[in-house]
């Protein structure tokens, strides 16, 4: 029998005064599942990435963690359920190294009075659980105390997502996490995809790249002007036949 999806999402409606940024939406994703989101500009799929992630509130519908009624009010909320975003503008700091990046905000203090009283950070102990973190999800980061700056954009986006994975969410929402990437750097992104999908995380992939949805994702989902159109078994289902989706040739209610 299979249980309940991790998240799913019913009729969910979202309207900006005159714009009706969401219609009575519905998305479902399960562990160790990637879902695209896909959809022309203006579809509503960055207005779903923040609904679920606690930004938006919907006007209607309901959202369920694991089968129960969630009411996801603010960003704190979706991160205490487990849900991690990635956001297309990367927040990390260029001065500051790759470890200092990934504790940014949630800095580890020494262990013992070194820590309590004279509130030392710990440095080594953040670069060592940098490394074995960004090992873990195979990201391709020489060296933890590089600064940002001199990363390439690929290994800025893999550092980006690899911060969002220390809090061990469940669910994973990347807002087209290659689009700003050459061909051999959005490989290297698809493959940390892949290793979620392995470590039995959910993950929404907001993406306008088929290419990209054919190589990694098991299901789409396909919006047009704020509503459902369409859902597809990706290893299935042809590129075309996913295109004609989002630019509205077919209708699939
Ligand atoms: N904060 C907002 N205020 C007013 N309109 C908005 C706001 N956010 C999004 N919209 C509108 O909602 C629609 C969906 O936008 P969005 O979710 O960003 O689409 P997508 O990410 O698919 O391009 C667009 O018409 C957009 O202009
Ligand atoms: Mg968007």
């Amino acid at each position: 029998m299979i249980g309940p999806p991790l998240l799913a999402l019913r009729g969910v409606s979202k309207r900006f005064g005159a714009v009706q940024a969401l219609k009575d939406v519905d998305l479902e994703i399960r562990e160790g599942e990637v879902v695209a989101l896909l959809g022309d500009n203006g579809a509503g799929k960055s207005t779903l990435v923040k609904v679920i992630a606690g930004v938006e509130t919907p006007d209607r519908g309901v959202i369920e963690w694991e089968g129960r009624g969630v009411h996801i009010t603010s960003p704190r909320i979706a991160h205490r359920l487990g849900i991690a975003t990635v956001y297309q503008t990367l927040a990390l700091c260029d001065d500051l190294d790759v470890a200092e990046n990934l504790f940014l905000g949630r800095e580890r203090r020494c262990p013992g009075v070194r820590g309590r009283l004279l509130r030392l950070l710990d440095y080594g102990g953040m670069r060592r659980q940098a490394r074995g973190q960004l090992d873990a999800m195979g990201i391709r980061v020489p060296d933890v105390r590089a600064p940002v700056a001199s990363l390439s954009a690929g290994q800025r986006q893999t550092v980006a997502i690899c911060r969002a994975l220390l809090g061990r969410p469940r669910v994973v929402l990347l807002d087209e996490p290659t689009a700003a990437l050459g061909v051999p750097q959005a490989g290297h992104v698809l493959e940390v995809v892949d290793e979620l999908r392995e470590q039995g995380v959910g993950v929404i992939l907001v993406s306008h790249n088929l290419g990209d949805v054919k190589a990694v994702a098991d299901e789409a989902a396909v919006l047009r002007l704020g509503r459902n159109n369409g859902f597809f078994h990706v290893p299935t289902t042809s590129q075309e036949r996913i295109f004609s989706a989002i630019i509205g040739a077919t209708d699939n209610p």
